[in-house]
C-alpha cells in the first residue's frame, strides 16, 4: 500500500535485523529497564503460530520506521468449542516517528488483510490509550477472559466483523510463543548483538505496571 507519505509492505528476510532494531528502539525502557521485544520478534518468526501474511513494515522517505506482527490464538467457550482468532503484536514505530499516524496506518492495513483471511477477532494486551480509537474494547464488553473469570484491564478486543462474538463467555488461549521471552539469558545474549544501550527507569514503567496488574471486576 502506498500513499504520498508512506509505503506499507510485507517484511522480507533482508529486513529482519533492522526491524528488530526498530522494536528495540521503540520499547527500550518503556515497560521495564531494557526490553525483550526485539528478541520476541526474532523467535516468533520461526514459531508455528506466526502468521507471515500479516507481517508488515512501514517505510517513510525510504526508511523503515515501524512494523506489526500477528500470531494465531484461540477462544474456547464453556462447552469446549474453539474459535481461531489472532493476537496482534508487537506493533512499534521508531520514537521520532511516533504519533504521526503510522501505527494507525499499519493496523488499518493489516486488519483488512486479517478480515480477508477469514479472521473476525483480534486480541492484544496493551495500553488502552493506543487502541480504543482503533475500535478496540475492553475484553469484559465481549465476555472474553482467562480461566477463573479473570478480565485484565489491558486485554483488548477488536472485532473485524459485526456479531463475531455473541456474548457467550470465551476463554482466551494465546500462543505459547511469548513464554519464550521469559528466558532472560537468551534475551541478554541476543541484545548483545546490538549497539550498547543504557537500561534505566522511566515513568512509563509504572504506567505499564498499573495497566498490566489491573483487572476489570464488574460491568
Ligand atoms: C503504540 C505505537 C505503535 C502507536 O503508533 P503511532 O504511530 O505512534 O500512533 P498513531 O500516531 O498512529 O496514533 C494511534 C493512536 O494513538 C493515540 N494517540 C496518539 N497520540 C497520542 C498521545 N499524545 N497520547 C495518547 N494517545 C495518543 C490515539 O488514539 C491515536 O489514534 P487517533 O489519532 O485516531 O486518535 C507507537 O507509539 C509505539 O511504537 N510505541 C512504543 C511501543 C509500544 O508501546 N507498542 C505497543 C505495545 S502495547
Amino acid at each position: 500500500m502506498k500513499n504520498n507519505d508512506y509505503i506499507i509492505r510485507r517484511e522480507t528476510e533482508k529486513d529482519y535485523r533492522e526491524v528488530e532494531n526498530i522494536a528495540r528502539e521503540a520499547f527500550w525502557n518503556l515497560n521495564k529497564p531494557g526490553c525483550h521485544e526485539h528478541y520476541f520478534i526474532h523467535i516468533m518468526r520461526q514459531h508455528e503460530d506466526f502468521i507471515p501474511e500479516l507481517d508488515y513494515v512501514i517505510e517513510v522517505g525510504g526508511r523503515m520506521v515501524g512494523c506489526v506482527m500477528y500470531c494465531k490464538a484461540k477462544l474456547r467457550d464453556e462447552n469446549g468449542s474453539e474459535k481461531q482468532i489472532v493476537t496482534m503484536g508487537p506493533i512499534c514505530v521508531l520514537p521520532e516517528y511516533q504519533r504521526k499516524g503510522y501505527g494507525k496506518a499499519l493496523l488499518k492495513h493489516t486488519f483488512g488483510i486479517a478480515a480477508d483471511m477469514g479472521y473476525d477477532t483480534v486480541i492484544n494486551f496493551g495500553n488502552p490509550d493506543n487502541y480504543v480509537a482503533r475500535g478496540y474494547k475492553s475484553c469484559r464488553k465481549y465476555n472474553v477472559c482467562f480461566e477463573g473469570d479473570f478480565f485484565p484491564a489491558a486485554l483488548l478486543v477488536k472485532v473485524l466483523k459485526d456479531g463475531a462474538l455473541d456474548g457467550r463467555k470465551w476463554f482466551y488461549c494465546p500462543s505459547d510463543v511469548e513464554e519464550l521471552c521469559n528466558d532472560e539469558e537468551a534475551v541478554g545474549d541476543f541484545d548483545a548483538l546490538f549497539p550498547p544501550k543504557v537500561k534505566g527507569w522511566q515513568p512509563s514503567q509504572e504506567e505499564f505496571y498499573i495497566h498490566s496488574h489491573s483487572v476489570i471486576n464488574r460491568e
